[in-house]
Order: structure tokens, then C-alpha cells, then sequence
């Protein structure tokens, strides 16, 4: 049968599923560009309103990861492991995951992307190292896993091309926020990057794309789903991120927290969430059995803060590039000048800091871009002095406003960041309810139970 994508939309727009040829139909057409930009954005919509089944996302997801090349990475000892954030304000767990799971033999090759919005890259963390190279060339991986057992580097572009060109125009048309488009675009990479287990980071809160855990939930399921069915093995996190994780937000600042956790320095959130993301992983590879689960846990601990998970990080570093100071911290393109503070103007509890102020503070602060073609500075960002649950008196600082050593900052930006950082914080004369950055573990049946 001939197809048109008209149809194809039409199907959609009436809340019908559409076949598994319509959907190859649909992604060819996005991929070689034979389906123009206002007719796959009608569709985008339809199914940010219509929803689609369980097969048509599997669906959606593999046609999405066969429209560029799926890496082969059977030049890896062991499972290929990967992992993936929904984004969130702070988050500095892939620099401290891939050394720390290094320490058990356990090898990866992460593809990471740039910030765009508030939330951070990984890839721009990397960079604010002097001398880091993220632009590797796939033939160079296997050597650098030779020496490491360790790349990081940003995404190729044969790497789920389809999924680039439907996510900018999800972004500009009102289509992001949808459980099937986002499992599908976040799925699509993992299978192309060739994963064959994988932890998902799935952020709830204030400065997450998942504001209700429900929807946490939901999406998580979904990706579960697809990964198992595309033969890789699944696990979801669902993290708190009502507040930024840790107490570090730009790309010098968190990398400066990244080397002091690995010096046993470390904020108990972001240990937390690094240890359960690693415990999933290690489990998954078939490492670290003659330990049980809390065991395991102690060790994961153990080696993220005693300097053997640092000591395969500084290899990490200088195996891309990286510069090491004599010291032996990484030297970095600009560091943070402290410009501005945060004052409490009343006593009491912090009840919460909003990770989506703090990470729009930061982003004007120059830490992050509003459009691509900005460029950030690398010294800019957030330090926070005090986190939720946190007693404070009147004239406290609760965070210090930074910009670069060498970047120059207008006062209107500064102010606004100030404005925006300042409302973040919200104070009570009584203490909030304790919470554990861990929400959840998807599936819910433990290893080894069958
Ligand atoms: N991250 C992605 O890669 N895709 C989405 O759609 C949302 C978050």
C-alpha cells in the first residue's frame, strides 16, 4: 500500500494506533527529509495528546535507533553498561560513576550531550578541565578503553539521527513533554550507543521534567519495557529533584564537588544517588558477587571516597587530554569568582530549594545557555550554603553567586540571577519532612529472585 503521511496523521489525530509501517514510514521521512517540518510537528502533537500503545512506542524506539549506525561494542570485557539522566540541576554523577564502576573492571563507553536550558551537560563539565578533548572519533575508543577501560565523549551524528531532528522541533513546538516521545528519544540512544545494561537516572521534582513521581513512574515503566524487549537489561532510579543535587551548579563548581567527593569530601545526596545507580549497574555486569546487597553497598562507598575511584578519574583525565595540577586536581579553564550572596531575611528551616530557580540563577549567571550558539563560562554557577531541612538565622548566606575569574558579567544578569536564586529558597519556622534522594528502584523484584 502506498503511504502519505497525511493519513499517517489523520490516524493519529483520531486516537488510533498506527501499524508498525506507518511508524518506519514516518521516521524514514524524518530522517532523509522527505517529510517537511509542518507535517511531522502535527503528528508530534497527536501523540502528545492520543498517547500510544505499548508496541507502537517499541516501535517508534527502534526505527528511531536504526536511523543512524548502532555501535558495535563488542571490543568491551564484559556487559557493555551505560547510563542516563532525565536531567536535573547539579547532577555530577556520570564524572564520579564511570571511575568508581572502573575500580570493579567494569568498562564504558558513555555518549553524553551539551546543556541546553537549566539543566547541565556532561560534555560541558568535562570541557571546563583544561585540555579535555570530548570530540572522539569512534575509531579512538577502543584504544582509550585499552588504557582506562574508560570514554567519555559527545553524541556522534549518525547516533539516532532521527531523534536529533524530531527533539529540536519537540523543543520549539510545545512537544516535549510526553511519556512515549520522551522514552522513545531517550531509548532510541541507548540502543544505538549498543548497551547491553543500562540504569536510568529518572529525576521527579521541581527541576525535573517529571514533576510527580506518578509520571516518574510511568515513564520509567516505559523505558523498562523498551529496553528489556530491545535485549537490554533495565533499571530505573527515580531521584529526587526538588532541590539541586549536592551543594555545586555550574561546570568548574560541580567538577570542583565531583573531586572532593572523590577525596571523601562528598554531600550524602550525591554519594547516595552515585552508589545506588552503581550498585544497579555492578550487579547487572555480574560483578561483585561474593558480597551481598549491603555489603556491596559498604564496598561501593568504600572505593567512591577512599581514592580508588579518584585515582582512576585522574586517568580518565589525562588519557582525554586533561590537564593535572601537581597537586593532583584538575586544572581547570576558569574557576569560580565568588561575586554576590544570597542572604536568609528570616530565621527558620529551609523547606526547599527549587532546583529550577537555582538552574535558571545559574544559567544567567553564564553557566549554562538559553540558545545554542551561546557560550558558557565555565566559572560561573551556584554555591548553595544551605539545603532543605537546613536551621537558619536572619543574615545566613544560603548561596554565593559566582561568575569566571576572566568572564565578564553584566549587573542586569547578575541582578536577575539574584532575583531568581533569591526566591528559590523557601523558610519555615518548622523543619520538613526528612526525605531520601532514592524515591524508587524499578523493577521492584530484588537481583536473584526469579
Ligand atoms: N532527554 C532526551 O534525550 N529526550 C527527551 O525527549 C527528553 C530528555
Amino acid at each position: 500500500m502506498i503511504m502519505n503521511i497525511l493519513d499517517i496523521i489523520l490516524e493519529k489525530r483520531y486516537g488510533r494506533e498506527l501499524s508498525d509501517e506507518q511508524i518506519a514510514f514516518f521516521v524514514k521521512g524524518v530522517t532523509d527529509g522527505s517529510i517537511p517540518d509542518y507535517q511531522i510537528s502535527p503528528l508530534l502533537m497527536a501523540i502528545v495528546l492520543n498517547g500510544m500503545s505499548e508496541r507502537e512506542m517499541t516501535t517508534l524506539t527502534l526505527e528511531m535507533a536504526k536511523s543512524g549506525e548502532v555501535n558495535d561494542l563488542s571490543y568491551l570485557e564484559g556487559v557493555p553498561v551505560d547510563k542516563h539522566s532525565t536531567g536535573g540541576v547539579g547532577d555530577k554523577i556520570t564524572p564520579l560513576l564511570l571511575p568508581l564502576l572502573a575500580t570493579y573492571g567494569i568498562q564504558s563507553v558513555k555518549l553524553s550531550g551539551r546543556g541546553l536550558g537549566y539543566t547541565g551537560g556532561t560534555v560541558d563539565k568535562f570541557e571546563s578541565i583544561e585540555g579535555f578533548n570530548c570530540q572522539i572519533a569512534k575509531k579512538d575508543f577502543p584504544e582509550l578503553i585499552k588504557k582506562t577501560g574508560m570514554v567519555i565523549s559527545g553524541q556522534t551524528p549518525d547516533l539516532a539521527p532521527a531523534d536529533k531532528i524530531l527533539y529540536s522541533l519537540r523543543d520549539v513546538t510545545g512537544t516535549v513533554d510526553s511519556i512515549p516521545l520522551i522514552a522513545s528519544s531517550i531509548m532510541s540512544k541507548k540502543i544505538a550507543g549498543g548497551a547491553k545494561a543500562l540504569v536510568l537516572d529518572v529525576t521527579c521534582g521541581f527541576g525535573a521534567f517529571m514533576k510527580e513521581e506518578s509520571r516518574a513512574r510511568e515513564l520509567s515503566a516505559a523505558m523498562i519495557r523498551i529496553g528489556e524487549g530491545a535485549g537490554i537489561k533495565t533499571r530505573a532510579v527515580i531521584t529526587e529533584m526538588d532541590q539541586p543535587l549536592g551543594n555545586r551548579i555550574g561546570n568548574t563548581l560541580e567538577m570542583q564537588e565531583v573531586y572532593d567527593t572523590l577525596c571523601g569530601k562528598g554531600q550524602k545526596d550525591v554519594e547516595a544517588v552515585v552508589i545506588e545507580l552503581a550498585f544497579q549497574l555492578v550487579r547487572l555486569a555480574g560483578k561483585g558477587m561474593d558480597l551481598d546487597d549491603s555489603e556491596l553497598r559498604v564496598d561501593l562507598l568504600n572505593r567512591l571516597t577512599d581514592g580508588r575511584a579518584l585515582e582512576e578519574y585522574r586517568k580518565l583525565i589525562s588519557s582525554q587530554g586533561g590537564v593535572i595540577d601537581d597537586d593532583g586536581s584538575p586544572r581547570y579553564v576558569d574557576y569560580p569568582f565568588d561575586t554576590m550572596h544570597v542572604n536568609a531575611i528570616e530565621d527558620g528551616y529551609i523547606t526547599n530549594v527549587r532546583a529550577n530557580l537555582i538552574g535558571r540563577a545559574s544559567c544567567t549567571l553564564g553557566a549554562g545557555r538559553f540558545e545554542k550558539r551561546d557560550k558558557i563560562d565555565f566559572g560561573a554557577g551556584i554555591i548553595l550554603g544551605a539545603k532543605k531541612g537546613d536551621k537558619v538565622k536572619r543574615g545566613d548566606v544560603l548561596c554565593a553567586l559566582c561568575k569566571g575569574e576572566k568572564a565578564d558579567l553584566p549587573d542586569d544578569r547578575l541582578y536577575a540571577a539574584y532575583d531568581l536564586a533569591s526566591k528559590a529558597f523557601e523558610i519555615s519556622p518548622n523543619p520538613p519532612k526528612e526525605s531520601d534522594p532514592i524515591i524508587a528502584v524499578l523493577p521492584k523484584k530484588p537481583f536473584g529472585v526469579k
